[in-house]
């Protein structure tokens, strides 16, 4: 019986080869200017543990899995899944906060959402775009594949135009948030692995040929001039493009090149955007006088001289606090304005105009919402800790991530800083690795700083020397220290350091956890005043320290993670917050107010 069933199975192959996936498109640029039909809000869900839905006894994927979304069409009919009689949860959402039964989960969950379509004019093309998915994520659209994806943290769309119908539509996406040594982020990380679809998913509308990307930029101070740069989803010329800055009387249109793009330049007088002056200026770009998409965009220039980090010609201390994507009050993954505000509205009371989004690229709301607020960001891909630095697939998965976080947010005037990692091991294989990593992002960014959360390796006798190859791929130097915490507790007075490089230095993480409301002597761990104490011999030592041009102390709020399991005190929150899940602030919070305020 099996032989027979495995011949069926050869043959349905065969006869549908429009299971082949769609090819996964650049992610298009600035998603939420276009006209589109959002997929977020109530989806069915199936745990599949086993992915029996995708793989037969025998581990091989088969034609009728879940994504058939098959009914019984005859009583004696064998289906042994039914979408529509299985919960819902939000999306975008994670899973782990929505049912108490997955908030240790790792492995694949169905989810499927039906949606009404209609026809549209001739030529218009569909891409179901995805603002994130947590970590393996494949799509089938009325069956069809639409695409598979690794990541968890960057965006992706796949043209489904072909795959739509009239009338009722299934997208059907199996997610798996195992963890694997060869990804990126690797087995361990001191995080939540929150699974799901984390971000908005919705049908975006475009024309046969659209603005695949563009690039608005303000490129020397002197001369005051823009650069204005397109390329289109197809090497076409002749398309016409337009650029209008209303505020600022600059109208120009300008044809593509044989490769479907434009380079433009003109002189300009903007206000400078900085965190005293966010200044936004509304941007039209037309195509083809047919689709026009509108973007708040700020003009600034950022650049290194010696140990300065200069912003708009200015030297600029940045005060800043590391954060996670993660909403207060236990909400899980954070995912609209809303939330960004809360956190970013924190470390403005901090004092802070700087904030690094850790370890991975955030959603887009908080990075919008940080350059509305004025808040400088430091953006990360999680090549964290030890990554299969051999394994050329895991390579291109960094460098995906890479690609993608810098092509979604590179017009944002606030983001003055990609990392490319944070607290690697050394190796040769790791400085391969990232010295092409770090060669690679400047290819596709040559106007941003590129820095890494580096490791102190060398310390004795209270002199801390920074030795690592990968200083001469960056611009910032940056490490993490916990003198205080992990060692040396009560040594940061005694504390020198050696940091022998001609570059800005930014202490990226330094801290020590505390329970908030659980007071004690300032000797005493998990209190209050061990954490005041730690913050303020960390800030006098840190305040000490030849070309230091900003901090990101570890961290503004508690956050979830499954390696913080004490009792009473972690119970699987990493406790190094200045303020609490709920929002409390603790006394290390004002210490480091008052620091920042003195700056
Ligand atoms: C590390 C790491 C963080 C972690 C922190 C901690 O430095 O970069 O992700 O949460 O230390 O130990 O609390």
């Amino acid at each position: 019986m099996r032989q027979i069933r495995k011949l069926f199975i050869a043959v349905v192959g065969v006869l549908f080869p429009a299971m082949a996936a769609a090819e996964t498109l650049p992610v298009i640029q600035n998603v939420n200017a276009y006209e589109s039909l959002s997929l977020n809000g109530e989806w069915n869900y199936i745990v599949d543990v086993q992915e029996e839905g995708y793989y037969d006894y025998r581990m091989k994927p088969y034609p009728w899995g879940f994504f058939r979304n098959a009914k019984p069409q005859k009583p004696e009919d064998l289906i042994e899944y039914d979408f529509d009689k299985s919960p819902t949860m939000q999306i975008p959402g994670d899973w782990n906060t929505q049912d108490e039964r997955l908030f240790f989960y790792e492995g694949t969950v169905w989810f499927k959402r039906s949606f009404d379509w209609r026809s549209q004019e001739t030529g218009v093309r569909s891409l179901l775009y995805f603002g994130a998915v947590n970590y393996d994520c494949r799509v089938w659209v009325n069956g069809q594949e639409a695409g598979h994806h690794i990541g968890g943290f960057t965006p992706f769309n796949f043209d489904v135009t072909e795959m739509l119908k009239e009338g009722e539509n299934t997208v059907i996406v199996k997610v798996d948030n195992k963890r694997h040594a060869e990804d990126v982020p690797t087995q361990i990380f001191d995080w939540w692995n929150y699974g799901g679809i984390t971000r908005d998913v919705k049908l975006v509308k475009v024309t046969p040929v659209y603005i695949e990307d563009y690039n608005v930029q303000m490129v020397s101070l002197e001369g005051r001039r823009l650069a204005f740069s397109v390329r289109l989803s197809k090497a076409e010329a002749g398309h016409t493009v337009t650029i209008d800055i209303p505020e600022l009387k600059l109208k120009k249109a300008v044809t593509t090149d044989a490769d479907g793009k434009v380079q433009m330049y003109a002189k300009f007088k903007p206000q400078l955007w900085s965190p005293e002056n966010p200044k936004l200026y509304q941007v039209n770009i037309t195509f083809d006088n047919t689709t026009t998409i509108t973007d708040e965009i700020g003009f600034r220039t950022i650049e290194t001289r010696d140990k300065q980090i200069l912003l708009n010609g200015q030297t600029i201390f940045l005060k800043g606090i590391s954060i996670h994507d993660e909403k207060a009050n236990g909400g899980g993954r954070a995912n609209s304005t809303e939330d960004a505000h809360q956190l970013l509205t924190w470390a403005k009371e901090l004092g802070c105009n700087f904030v690094r989004l850790a370890h991975y690229p955030h959603n887009e709301y908080m990075v919008r919402e940080a350059e509305r607020m004025g808040i400088l960001v430091w953006s990360e891909i999680p090549v964290y800790w030890t990554i299969a630095w051999k394994n050329p697939a895991t390579f291109a998965n960094a460098k995906q991530q890479l690609t993608d976080m810098i092509s979604r947010d590179h017009n944002r005037a606030n983001i003055i800083i990609w990392s490319i990692a944070n607290e690697t091991p050394h190796s040769a294989e790791r400085d391969d690795f990232l010295g092409r990593l770090a060669q690679y992002a400047r290819t596709q960014d040559s106007t941003r700083l590129i820095s890494m959360a580096m490791e102190v390796t060398g310390a004795s006798n209270y002199v801390n020397r920074l030795n690592d190859n990968m200083n001469k791929y960056v611009d910032v130097v940056s490490f993490n220290q916990y003198v205080g915490w992990y060692r040396d507790v009560n040594d940061a007075p005694k504390m020198t350091w050696e940091i022998p490089y001609n570059k800005p230095v930014i202490i990226s993480e330094f801290g020590g956890g505390a329970k908030s409301g659980y007071h004690g002597a300032k000797n005493q761990r998990w209190t209050e005043e061990f954490q005041e104490n730690l913050y303020r011999e960390n800030i006098a030592m840190i305040d000490k320290i030849d070309g230091l041009a900003g901090t990101t102390p570890w961290i503004l709020k508690d956050f979830r993670s499954p390696r913080r399991v004490l009792p009473g005190i972690q119970d699987f929150y990493n406790m190094k917050g200045l303020v609490s899940d709920k929002g409390t602030k603790k006394k290390a919070f004002f210490v480091l107010k008052q620091w920042y305020d003195s700056k």
